[in-house]
Protein backbone atom coordinates (compact mmCIF):
# COMPACT_ATOMS: atom_id res chain seq x y z
CA UNK A 1 0.00 0.00 0.00
CA UNK A 2 0.84 3.61 -0.88
CA UNK A 3 0.94 6.53 1.41
CA UNK A 4 -2.32 8.15 1.81
CA UNK A 5 -4.55 5.30 1.60
CA UNK A 6 -6.14 4.23 4.36
CA UNK A 7 -5.25 1.59 6.19
CA UNK A 8 -7.85 -0.82 6.29
CA UNK A 9 -6.69 -4.16 4.38
CA UNK A 10 -9.46 -7.01 5.41
CA UNK A 11 -8.93 -10.62 4.90
CA UNK A 12 -11.11 -13.68 5.33
CA UNK A 13 -10.62 -17.43 5.78
CA UNK A 14 -14.13 -20.15 5.05
CA UNK A 15 -15.00 -21.98 8.55
CA UNK A 16 -15.06 -25.64 7.16
CA UNK A 17 -17.06 -28.91 7.10
CA UNK A 18 -15.09 -32.19 6.33
CA UNK A 19 -17.69 -34.29 4.60
CA UNK A 20 -15.40 -37.63 4.32
CA UNK A 21 -11.87 -38.51 5.07
CA UNK A 22 -10.92 -36.62 8.37
CA UNK A 23 -7.61 -38.39 9.93
CA UNK A 24 -7.12 -40.49 6.89
CA UNK A 25 -6.14 -37.43 5.20
CA UNK A 26 -3.05 -36.89 7.68
CA UNK A 27 -1.81 -40.84 5.97
CA UNK A 28 -2.23 -39.20 2.40
CA UNK A 29 -6.13 -40.74 1.88
CA UNK A 30 -8.25 -38.50 -0.20
CA UNK A 31 -10.95 -36.38 1.32
CA UNK A 32 -13.92 -34.69 0.73
CA UNK A 33 -14.23 -30.84 2.20
CA UNK A 34 -16.50 -27.93 1.90
CA UNK A 35 -15.73 -24.30 2.86
CA UNK A 36 -18.98 -22.77 4.07
CA UNK A 37 -19.46 -18.96 3.33
CA UNK A 38 -19.49 -18.11 6.97
CA UNK A 39 -16.13 -17.54 8.33
CA UNK A 40 -13.22 -15.30 9.94
CA UNK A 41 -12.92 -11.48 8.32
CA UNK A 42 -9.57 -9.72 10.05
CA UNK A 43 -9.03 -6.26 9.25
CA UNK A 44 -5.65 -4.36 9.80
CA UNK A 45 -6.01 -1.41 12.21
CA UNK A 46 -3.95 1.84 12.02
CA UNK A 47 -0.09 1.50 11.57
CA UNK A 48 2.16 1.45 13.49
CA UNK A 49 0.51 -1.43 15.51
CA UNK A 50 2.48 -4.56 17.14
CA UNK A 51 1.38 -7.87 16.13
CA UNK A 52 -1.85 -7.21 18.21
CA UNK A 53 -5.24 -9.28 17.55
CA UNK A 54 -8.23 -9.10 19.65
CA UNK A 55 -11.55 -11.67 18.49
CA UNK A 56 -14.21 -10.57 20.70
CA UNK A 57 -16.88 -12.94 20.01
CA UNK A 58 -14.15 -15.20 21.14
CA UNK A 59 -12.84 -13.80 24.07
CA UNK A 60 -9.34 -13.94 22.76
CA UNK A 61 -6.67 -10.98 22.95
CA UNK A 62 -3.01 -12.36 21.84
CA UNK A 63 0.29 -10.39 20.62
CA UNK A 64 2.41 -12.18 18.83
CA UNK A 65 5.10 -14.16 20.65
CA UNK A 66 3.22 -13.55 23.79
CA UNK A 67 3.81 -17.32 24.56
CA UNK A 68 0.26 -17.95 24.16
CA UNK A 69 -0.79 -20.41 21.05
CA UNK A 70 -2.34 -17.48 19.36
CA UNK A 71 0.30 -15.64 19.76
CA UNK A 72 2.63 -18.28 18.63
CA UNK A 73 0.72 -18.64 15.29
CA UNK A 74 0.70 -14.96 14.86
CA UNK A 75 4.56 -14.67 15.07
CA UNK A 76 5.23 -17.48 12.14
CA UNK A 77 2.55 -15.58 10.44
CA UNK A 78 3.54 -12.12 10.47
CA UNK A 79 7.39 -13.07 10.53
CA UNK A 80 7.00 -14.82 7.21
CA UNK A 81 5.34 -11.38 5.76
CA UNK A 82 7.02 -9.47 7.54
CA UNK A 83 4.18 -7.91 9.16
CA UNK A 84 5.18 -7.78 12.99
CA UNK A 85 3.74 -3.85 12.72
CA UNK A 86 0.75 -4.77 12.27
CA UNK A 87 -2.22 -4.88 14.47
CA UNK A 88 -5.96 -6.57 14.00
CA UNK A 89 -9.60 -7.07 14.83
CA UNK A 90 -11.07 -10.27 14.38
CA UNK A 91 -15.27 -10.71 12.74
CA UNK A 92 -15.68 -14.33 13.71
CA UNK A 93 -19.05 -16.00 12.43
CA UNK A 94 -17.92 -19.15 13.52
CA UNK A 95 -17.57 -20.68 16.92
CA UNK A 96 -13.67 -21.43 17.67
CA UNK A 97 -12.76 -25.03 18.82
CA UNK A 98 -16.11 -27.30 17.56
CA UNK A 99 -14.01 -28.88 14.64
CA UNK A 100 -15.07 -25.95 12.06
CA UNK A 101 -12.03 -24.92 11.45
CA UNK A 102 -11.98 -21.86 13.47
CA UNK A 103 -8.04 -21.56 13.67
CA UNK A 104 -7.13 -22.66 10.00
CA UNK A 105 -9.99 -19.14 8.97
CA UNK A 106 -8.11 -17.33 11.31
CA UNK A 107 -4.55 -17.87 10.11
CA UNK A 108 -5.76 -17.20 6.49
CA UNK A 109 -7.85 -14.49 6.94
CA UNK A 110 -4.92 -13.05 8.76
CA UNK A 111 -2.33 -14.00 6.24
CA UNK A 112 -4.30 -12.43 3.52
CA UNK A 113 -4.74 -9.49 5.33
CA UNK A 114 -1.11 -9.04 6.26
CA UNK A 115 -0.33 -9.55 2.35
CA UNK A 116 -2.49 -6.72 1.32
CA UNK A 117 -0.60 -4.69 3.49
CA UNK A 118 3.22 -6.14 2.86
CA UNK A 119 2.25 -6.64 -1.12
CA UNK A 120 3.21 -9.98 -0.54
CA UNK A 121 0.98 -12.98 -2.94
CA UNK A 122 -1.74 -14.61 -2.33
CA UNK A 123 0.56 -18.30 -2.60
CA UNK A 124 3.15 -16.33 0.24
CA UNK A 125 -0.09 -15.76 2.17
CA UNK A 126 -1.01 -19.28 2.15
CA UNK A 127 2.08 -20.54 3.07
CA UNK A 128 1.92 -17.93 5.92
CA UNK A 129 -1.10 -19.67 7.27
CA UNK A 130 0.19 -23.18 6.39
CA UNK A 131 2.65 -21.82 9.19
CA UNK A 132 0.21 -21.14 11.30
CA UNK A 133 -1.99 -24.07 10.68
CA UNK A 134 1.10 -25.90 11.83
CA UNK A 135 1.38 -23.83 15.48
CA UNK A 136 -2.49 -24.76 16.05
CA UNK A 137 -2.14 -28.49 14.84
CA UNK A 138 1.34 -29.71 15.05
CA UNK A 139 1.65 -30.94 11.29
CA UNK A 140 -1.89 -31.12 9.94
CA UNK A 141 -2.58 -32.10 6.86
CA UNK A 142 -3.63 -28.99 5.14
CA UNK A 143 -7.20 -29.50 4.64
CA UNK A 144 -8.44 -26.96 6.95
CA UNK A 145 -6.22 -24.62 5.57
CA UNK A 146 -7.56 -25.39 1.90
CA UNK A 147 -10.80 -25.17 2.67
CA UNK A 148 -10.43 -22.02 4.87
CA UNK A 149 -8.71 -20.21 1.62
CA UNK A 150 -10.63 -21.81 -1.27
CA UNK A 151 -14.38 -22.53 -0.26
CA UNK A 152 -16.64 -24.34 -1.90
CA UNK A 153 -16.43 -28.14 -1.73
CA UNK A 154 -13.19 -29.71 -2.98
CA UNK A 155 -11.40 -33.02 -3.13
CA UNK A 156 -7.88 -32.95 -0.79
CA UNK A 157 -5.19 -34.98 -0.59
CA UNK A 158 -1.91 -34.20 0.53
CA UNK A 159 0.12 -34.48 -2.71
CA UNK A 160 -2.52 -33.28 -4.76
CA UNK A 161 -3.48 -30.54 -2.89
CA UNK A 162 -7.33 -29.36 -3.23
CA UNK A 163 -9.23 -30.21 -6.13
CA UNK A 164 -12.78 -28.36 -6.73
CA UNK A 165 -15.74 -30.81 -7.02
CA UNK A 166 -18.46 -29.87 -9.07
CA UNK A 167 -21.74 -29.97 -6.91
CA UNK A 168 -24.64 -31.27 -8.76
CA UNK A 169 -27.04 -29.90 -6.22
CA UNK A 170 -26.24 -27.76 -2.91
CA UNK A 171 -25.74 -29.43 -0.02
CA UNK A 172 -28.51 -28.72 3.06
CA UNK A 173 -25.94 -29.62 6.17
CA UNK A 174 -27.52 -29.48 9.59
CA UNK A 175 -24.08 -29.36 11.57
CA UNK A 176 -24.69 -29.93 15.25
CA UNK A 177 -22.30 -28.26 17.80
CA UNK A 178 -21.51 -31.18 21.09
CA UNK A 179 -20.81 -28.67 23.27
CA UNK A 180 -17.33 -30.22 24.25
CA UNK A 181 -14.29 -28.14 22.95
CA UNK A 182 -12.04 -30.60 20.99
CA UNK A 183 -8.43 -30.54 20.10
CA UNK A 184 -7.06 -31.54 17.22
CA UNK A 185 -3.67 -32.13 18.33
CA UNK A 186 -4.76 -34.88 20.80
CA UNK A 187 -6.82 -36.69 18.53
CA UNK A 188 -4.21 -37.08 15.71
CA UNK A 189 -1.95 -37.76 18.10
CA UNK A 190 -4.05 -40.61 19.57
CA UNK A 191 -4.75 -42.17 16.19
CA UNK A 192 -1.60 -42.18 15.25
CA UNK A 193 -0.52 -44.29 18.68
CA UNK A 194 -3.40 -46.55 17.57
CA UNK A 195 -1.44 -46.97 14.56
CA UNK A 196 1.93 -47.89 15.85
CA UNK A 197 0.57 -50.27 18.12
CA UNK A 198 -1.72 -51.95 15.22
CA UNK A 199 -0.54 -51.23 11.96
CA UNK A 200 -3.48 -53.01 10.45
CA UNK A 201 -5.68 -49.64 11.26
CA UNK A 202 -3.79 -48.48 8.17
CA UNK A 203 -6.50 -50.79 6.19
CA UNK A 204 -9.24 -48.61 8.16
CA UNK A 205 -7.83 -45.43 6.64
CA UNK A 206 -7.30 -46.87 3.44
CA UNK A 207 -11.39 -47.51 3.43
CA UNK A 208 -11.95 -44.36 4.75
CA UNK A 209 -9.79 -43.07 1.96
CA UNK A 210 -11.82 -45.25 -0.55
CA UNK A 211 -15.45 -44.00 0.74
CA UNK A 212 -14.34 -40.11 0.69
CA UNK A 213 -13.47 -41.20 -3.33
CA UNK A 214 -17.27 -42.59 -3.63
CA UNK A 215 -18.45 -39.71 -1.46
CA UNK A 216 -16.62 -37.11 -4.67
CA UNK A 217 -18.64 -39.65 -7.02
CA UNK A 218 -21.63 -39.19 -5.25
CA UNK A 219 -21.80 -35.02 -4.66
CA UNK A 220 -21.20 -35.28 -8.61
CA UNK A 221 -23.85 -37.22 -9.33
CA UNK A 222 -26.24 -35.20 -6.84
CA UNK A 223 -27.17 -38.32 -5.40
CA UNK A 224 -27.42 -36.98 -1.58
CA UNK A 225 -29.23 -40.33 -0.03
CA UNK A 226 -25.60 -42.33 -1.00
CA UNK A 227 -23.78 -39.65 0.52
CA UNK A 228 -25.98 -39.81 3.61
CA UNK A 229 -25.14 -43.60 3.70
CA UNK A 230 -21.18 -42.75 3.21
CA UNK A 231 -21.49 -40.42 6.25
CA UNK A 232 -23.11 -43.65 8.35
CA UNK A 233 -19.98 -46.30 7.11
CA UNK A 234 -17.14 -43.27 7.51
CA UNK A 235 -18.69 -42.39 11.75
CA UNK A 236 -18.35 -46.09 12.20
CA UNK A 237 -14.93 -46.40 10.55
CA UNK A 238 -14.23 -43.27 12.82
CA UNK A 239 -15.87 -44.72 15.99
CA UNK A 240 -13.68 -47.72 15.49
CA UNK A 241 -10.20 -45.37 15.15
CA UNK A 242 -11.85 -44.31 18.89
CA UNK A 243 -12.58 -40.25 17.92
CA UNK A 244 -16.04 -40.31 18.54
CA UNK A 245 -17.83 -39.46 21.68
CA UNK A 246 -21.00 -40.57 23.92
CA UNK A 247 -22.05 -36.41 22.42
CA UNK A 248 -21.08 -37.34 18.76
CA UNK A 249 -22.81 -40.75 19.05
CA UNK A 250 -25.95 -38.84 20.47
CA UNK A 251 -26.02 -36.61 17.94
CA UNK A 252 -25.51 -38.98 15.27
CA UNK A 253 -28.05 -41.51 16.19
CA UNK A 254 -30.78 -38.94 17.02
CA UNK A 255 -30.54 -37.17 13.61
CA UNK A 256 -30.97 -40.74 12.01
CA UNK A 257 -33.98 -41.38 14.35
CA UNK A 258 -35.13 -37.86 13.31
CA UNK A 259 -34.75 -38.64 9.54
CA UNK A 260 -31.57 -38.23 8.59
CA UNK A 261 -30.53 -40.03 5.47
CA UNK A 262 -27.00 -39.91 7.08
CA UNK A 263 -24.74 -38.73 10.02
CA UNK A 264 -21.16 -38.82 11.00
CA UNK A 265 -18.88 -36.64 13.43
CA UNK A 266 -16.86 -34.37 11.63
CA UNK A 267 -13.25 -32.91 11.89
CA UNK A 268 -11.21 -34.41 14.63
CA UNK A 269 -13.23 -35.74 17.09
CA UNK A 270 -13.89 -36.29 20.67
CA UNK A 271 -15.61 -33.46 20.97
CA UNK A 272 -16.92 -30.61 18.56
CA UNK A 273 -19.42 -30.88 15.88
CA UNK A 274 -21.55 -33.93 13.76
CA UNK A 275 -23.21 -33.24 10.62
CA UNK A 276 -26.33 -34.26 9.21
CA UNK A 277 -28.26 -34.73 5.92
CA UNK A 278 -31.99 -34.76 5.94
CA UNK A 279 -33.40 -33.75 2.77
CA UNK A 280 -36.74 -31.93 3.99
CA UNK A 281 -36.35 -32.70 7.76
CA UNK A 282 -33.84 -30.52 8.80
CA UNK A 283 -35.80 -29.01 11.07
CA UNK A 284 -36.37 -32.31 12.89
CA UNK A 285 -32.65 -33.55 13.30
CA UNK A 286 -32.29 -29.56 14.78
CA UNK A 287 -35.52 -30.23 17.14
CA UNK A 288 -33.98 -33.71 18.43
CA UNK A 289 -30.55 -32.23 19.21
CA UNK A 290 -32.22 -29.16 20.83
CA UNK A 291 -34.28 -31.48 23.28
CA UNK A 292 -31.24 -33.57 23.63
CA UNK A 293 -29.21 -30.18 24.54
CA UNK A 294 -27.42 -29.56 21.55
CA UNK A 295 -27.44 -26.65 19.26
CA UNK A 296 -27.47 -26.40 15.79
CA UNK A 297 -27.89 -24.72 12.70
CA UNK A 298 -28.37 -25.52 9.51
CA UNK A 299 -25.71 -24.72 6.49
CA UNK A 300 -25.55 -24.91 2.70
CA UNK A 301 -22.48 -25.48 0.80
CA UNK A 302 -21.58 -26.25 -2.89
CA UNK A 303 -24.14 -23.40 -4.17
CA UNK A 304 -21.57 -20.91 -5.57
CA UNK A 305 -20.02 -22.26 -9.00
CA UNK A 306 -17.09 -24.82 -8.85
CA UNK A 307 -13.84 -23.04 -10.20
CA UNK A 308 -12.78 -24.32 -13.51
C1 LIG B 1 -9.02 -31.74 11.32
O1 LIG B 1 -9.98 -30.80 10.87
C2 LIG B 1 -8.81 -32.79 10.27
C3 LIG B 1 -7.81 -33.89 10.65
O2 LIG B 1 -7.83 -34.82 9.58
C4 LIG B 1 -6.43 -33.33 10.89
C5 LIG B 1 -5.77 -32.85 9.60
O3 LIG B 1 -6.13 -33.30 8.51
O4 LIG B 1 -4.83 -32.05 9.72
C6 LIG B 1 -8.25 -34.63 11.91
Amino acid sequence: MTLGEPRQATGFGHGKVILLGEHAVVYGQPALAAGMSAGVTVQVQARPGSGRLAAAAWSLDARAGDGSQVGRALDAILGRLRARDLDFTVDARIPARVGLGSSAALSVAVARAAALETDATDDEALRAAADGEAVFHGSPSGIDAAAAARGNVGRFQRDDGWRPVRVRAPLALCIGLSGVLHDTAAQVAAVRRLRDEAPVVDRVLETMGAVAEAGVKAVEAGEIARLGRLFDVAHGLLSSLGVSSPELDTMVNGARRAGAVGAKLTGAGGGGAAIALAPGREDDVLARWRADGFDGFQTVVGGEAAAP
